[in-house]
């Protein structure tokens, strides 16, 4: 009984993490359901071996923690975080902490917490391998109090910002995972903004995947500095062994995806938080996997122009459409973060989750940064409106739709920068077009609308009998 704490599942996540904690100076006691996997484990952890404890059983795993224990769960989110609770709740004691550290959907965490018969947690972390092992992000939901009880682990393992962890309690039940999975969608929209300015660079501009590695190399040292910019510059100029060819010519423009994207839209709707770029990014990436079909299309209605003349766009032009698109994508995540708050009655930290995912995370980033001291100034104001961004927005939105139509001119699909001028543009519309819809529901429902001129509701049209 001298581990401080426990993990369960050494699988590529788990087994960083369990590496991350033991580094930072914790024992620890280590249990896969696989025993050699523990075991080999163990014998390659080198230096850190000394601070593992690896163990054969749940019971002997248990055995090994202090008490209170507390035991982190990195096994595969959804019916595996059930029965991994469902086995180990009986050998613990009434104050023992489980903590489910997967990609769970916020709507189990908060069933988790609200059916479990002892302390239970979830908390989103980001970062992958390298993050978990080195330094995640860490998003914490559950009680306060149980926060408090592992919060010098959780910050010790995090990610640093200029020396300030990367974790912060979020909120109650599932607000960890919510905010995790808010992170993700906002991860799909700026990686499928990147795919699309890609593909206006390769099909649109004629660069190869060398030159485009290029720009984002460059735009890696301004505004838009991200690991996300980075690393698709890395990805960019990669060559491939066997071919000699750019490894990204390569690869199979069909992308996966676990579902974490999609419930943050799932959720978006149910709260009617309007995030269209995160949509738009969803909708990519299955669109994306219509191989056949998109090949089928093409054979029917012929390829698109794509090759843009000479000066059509230039790179400062995508850049500052990047600038736009990622600022009103963001705005977007964080509205919604702040509907979720008030609906769930969650009071979701905004300035400290932008904090949090300053380092650590996959959407780390620079930009984030002043994000951060936007939402502290005001943290109930949609983001395209803090002063500094507004000027921003102001600089570079008709960037944004010069990219935007000379792609939609040219048959380059831009689905998340689109819908993300579409943003900008509804958002700065006072007179909007829903005085049609009104007249229309009114016409076939007799639904009633406003006056704009007297302001009376449940108004009725003429056409009615
Ligand atoms: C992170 C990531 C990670 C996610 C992968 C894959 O923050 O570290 O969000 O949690 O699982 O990026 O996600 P998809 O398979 O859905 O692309």
């Amino acid at each position: 009984m001298t581990s401080e704490i426990g993990l369960i599942g050494l699988g590529t996540m788990g087994a960083a993490l369990a590496l991350n904690i033991a580094e930072k100076g914790f024992d620890i006691a280590v249990w896969n359901r696989t025993t050699q996997v523990t075991r080999d484990f163990h014998a390659d952890a080198g230096d850190l071996a000394a601070k593992i404890t690896p163990t054969d059983s749940l019971g002997d795993l248990v055995a090994a923690i202090k008490q209170p224990r507390a035991i982190i769960l990195m096994v595969p989110a959804g019916e595996a975080v059930d029965a991994q609770i469902e086995a180990l709740r009986p050998l613990l004691g009434p104050d023992d902490l489980i903590i489910d550290a997967g990609n769970a959907n916020f709507h189990d965490t908060n069933r988790r917490a609200r059916e479990s018969t002892g302390p239970i947690m979830g908390i989103g972390v980001s970062g992958g391998e390298e993050g978990a092992r080195h330094g995640p992000s860490i998003m914490g939901g559950g009680k306060r109090e149980y926060w408090d009880r592992v919060s010098h682990i959780l910050m010790a393992i995090s990610a640093k910002y200029e020396g300030t962890p990367c974790a912060t309690w979020m909120g109650e039940e599932g607000a960890g995972h919510f905010v995790k999975a808010v992170h993700n969608g906002i991860e799909y929209a700026d990686m499928q903004m990147i795919a699309e300015v890609y593909g206006i660079l390769r099909d649109g501009m004629g660069y190869g995947a060398p030159a485009i590695a290029d720009v984002f190399d460059r735009w890696n040292n301004g505004p838009l500095r991200s690991y996300l910019v980075e690393i698709s510059g890395k990805v960019a100029g990669t060559t491939d062994a066997a071919t000699g060819k750019p490894l990204l010519d390569v690869i199979v423009d069909a992308a996966g995806q676990k579902g974490t994207g999609r419930w943050t839209v799932i959720e978006a709707q149910h709260l009617a938080a309007p995030i269209p770029a995160i949509e738009a990014a969803v909708v990519a990436r299955n669109l994306s996997s219509q191989r056949d079909a998109r090949a089928a299309g093409e054979a029917l209605f012929g390829p698109a122009p794509r090759a843009m003349a000479d000066g059509t766009l230039s790179i400062e032009a995508l850049e500052q459409a990047m600038i736009g698109g990622k600022i009103l994508c963001y705005a977007q995540g964080f509205a919604m973060i702040s509907a979720a708050s008030d609906a769930f009655g969650w009071a979701l930290p905004l300035p400290e989750i932008a904090q949090v995912w300053r380092e650590g995370c996959i959407i780390r980033s620079d930009m984030l940064n002043d994000m951060a001291s936007a939402l502290s100034d005001d943290p109930g104001r949609n983001l395209m409106f803090a002063p500094y961004f507004a000027e921003h927005l102001k600089n570079c939105h008709e960037a944004l739709r010069q990219v935007v139509a000379q792609a939609a001119l040219h048959g380059l699909p831009a689905p998340a920068l689109g819908s993300g001028l579409t943003y900008f543009d509804a958002m700065r519309t006072h007179r909007g077009t829903a005085n049609m819809i009104q007249g229309q529901r009114d016409y076939f429902g007799w639904h009633g609308f406003a006056r704009l001129d007297d302001g009376t509701t449940g108004q009725h049209g003429p056409w009615a009998q």
